[in-house]
């Protein structure tokens, strides 16, 4: 579905009227093209710690233009905040300011993307105030940005070194555009586990994918997302929705599978499937969903019922099937998809925010289980997404929904396939049991 209004006022007279109105003033945000360059305009990396000489040199490998001061007046991509070894909440001003001095210059889209350590491993108060300090400033720091521009930060755990592929991948995720809708969020990279890409542009190549509920909508974006980037494509769908789901397996020349996942035996078929198509099966992605709205005064059991178990009851026994396979033990990657409904309550929708509440503590206690082999679970949880299914909401209601965030538009399916695509890859191999909002810092519950 098409916004308007981020059209009309992201240019030209539109733009000047919105402007003198006071009105809310989206731009239309860099999105990821094959092929083009992970970030325009030189970046600067602040800080004095080894780990920020370390990050300063990695990303001259890459081919940015990267400076350790900024140039009066000069445009920049990106800036990042280095400060990993931060000890005091004193210790914040220096490079806070001078970062501050460089926001004028920020290129429409830009990035901002702190790098600091997780705040709950610290034992010392100085240690973990300054840490869970840096928690505060991004948040309100992307809630300042404007053009487009987002923030991010990366949490390293203890041991964990700025240039372990997880925190690579992940700073490479939020410069590009991949991340356009992702703002005001953390990923927190708790090992130095995982790897590069040869190929930044494949990062998918030789993995077989499973993507449930992808005839339509979020997960339709997700199979091609996942094509795209080499991965070999199965996707599942009810069988009502046989049509579109072949239609969607031919776009991305995979399988489809017609699959009710609420079944008992989901897991085996999409394990069977899997392995007699392709002969392997290394990324599964629950996306599959519905919605039953109802204020919890008038809720039948049926709709709670149901929406319990299509949106958690069958992820948690397909995983049980996966976890106990054979075939799902080399480096494999679960990835959920929840809702901001589950972590902020929404009015209406106790069934689903509950469903998708449970998704996020699902995840977080699964990903132990799967560190033995390698493996990761982590949840994508979107904010409003122009589909089908927000497209019905009364226009009010639709536009409020749709502005109420740091970006001042809704997010585009595709925005919540990168996402997931990062975390499906090598490179998220440090990360998991986590839940990246892709909501555009959402004003409710961020
Ligand atoms: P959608 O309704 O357009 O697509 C969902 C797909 O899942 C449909 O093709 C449907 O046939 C399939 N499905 C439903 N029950 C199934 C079952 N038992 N077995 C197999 N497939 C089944 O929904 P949309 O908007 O694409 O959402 C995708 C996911 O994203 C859902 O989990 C939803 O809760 C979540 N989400 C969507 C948001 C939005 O703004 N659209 C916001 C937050 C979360």
């Amino acid at each position: 579905m098409t916004d308007k209004y981020t059209q009309i006022v992201s240019h030209g007279l539109g733009k000047d009227v919105a402007r003198r109105l006071g009105l809310p003033q989206p731009v239309v945000l860099r999105r990821y093209q094959p092929g083009a360059p992970l970030i325009t305009g030189p970046v600067l990396v602040n800080g004095d710690s080894a780990g920020a000489d370390d990050l300063a040199t990695t990303l001259m490998g890459w081919g940015l233009d990267v400076r350790r001061n900024a140039l009066p007046k000069e445009k920049l991509g990106a800036i990042i905040m280095v400060l990993d070894a931060v000890q005091h909440p004193e210790d914040l001003g220096k490079p806070v300011l001078t970062v501050g001095a460089s926001l004028r210059d920020l290129a429409a889209n830009a990035r901002v993307i702190t790098v600091s350590r997780v705040p709950g491993s610290a034992s010392a108060p100085a240690v973990a105030a300054v840490r869970q300090g840096v928690d505060g400033l991004l948040r309100s720091l992307a809630k300042e940005l404007r053009s487009g521009a987002t923030a991010n930060g990366i949490l390293l755990a203890e041991g964990v070194i700025t240039t372990s592929p997880s925190a690579l991948g992940a700073l490479r995720f939020f410069l590009s555009g991949r991340s356009a809708y992702v703002d005001g969020q953390f990923l927190t990279v708790t090992t130095n586990s995982g790897t590069l890409p040869d190929d930044v542009e494949k990062p998918l190549v030789g993995k077989v994918a499973v993507v449930t509920g992808a005839a339509r909508g979020i997960g339709a974006a997700i199979a091609r997302t996942l094509y795209r980037d080499g991965a070999k494509v199965v996707v599942v769908d009810i069988p009502g929705a046989g049509d579109h789901l072949a239609a969607v397996a031919n776009e991305v020349h995979g399988t489809a599978l017609q699959l009710d996942i609420s079944r008992d035996d989901a897991g085996q078929r999409i394990l069977d499937h899997a392995v007699e198509r392709h002969g392997r099966l290394d990324i599964v992605v629950h996306n599959a969903g519905i919605t039953r709205d109802r204020l919890l005064a008038n809720m039948d059991e049926g709709r709670w019922q149901s929406v319990m178990a299509v949106n958690i009851a069958a992820q948690l026994r397909i995983n049980e099937a996966l976890l106990a396979s054979e075939h799902f033990k080399d480096a494999p990657r679960i990835v959920s998809v929840a809702s901001t409904s589950g972590i902020a309550g929404n009015r209406g929708q106790s069934n689903y925010a509950a469903s998708k509440g449970g998704v996020i503590g699902m995840v977080r206690a699964t990903a132990p289980l799967l560190a033995a082999f390698d493996g990761t679970i982590n949840a994508v949880a979107p904010g409003f997404i122009e589909t089908e299914m927000t497209a019905r909401m009364p226009l009010a209601i639709r536009e409020a929904a749709r502005r109420l965030n740091s970006l001042k538009q809704g997010g585009q399916p595709q925005d919540v396939a990168e996402a997931i695509a990062f975390l499906a890859s090598d490179a998220a191999g440090g990360i998991s049991g986590q839940t990246l909002r892709v909501c555009g810092q959402q004003l409710v519950g961020a």
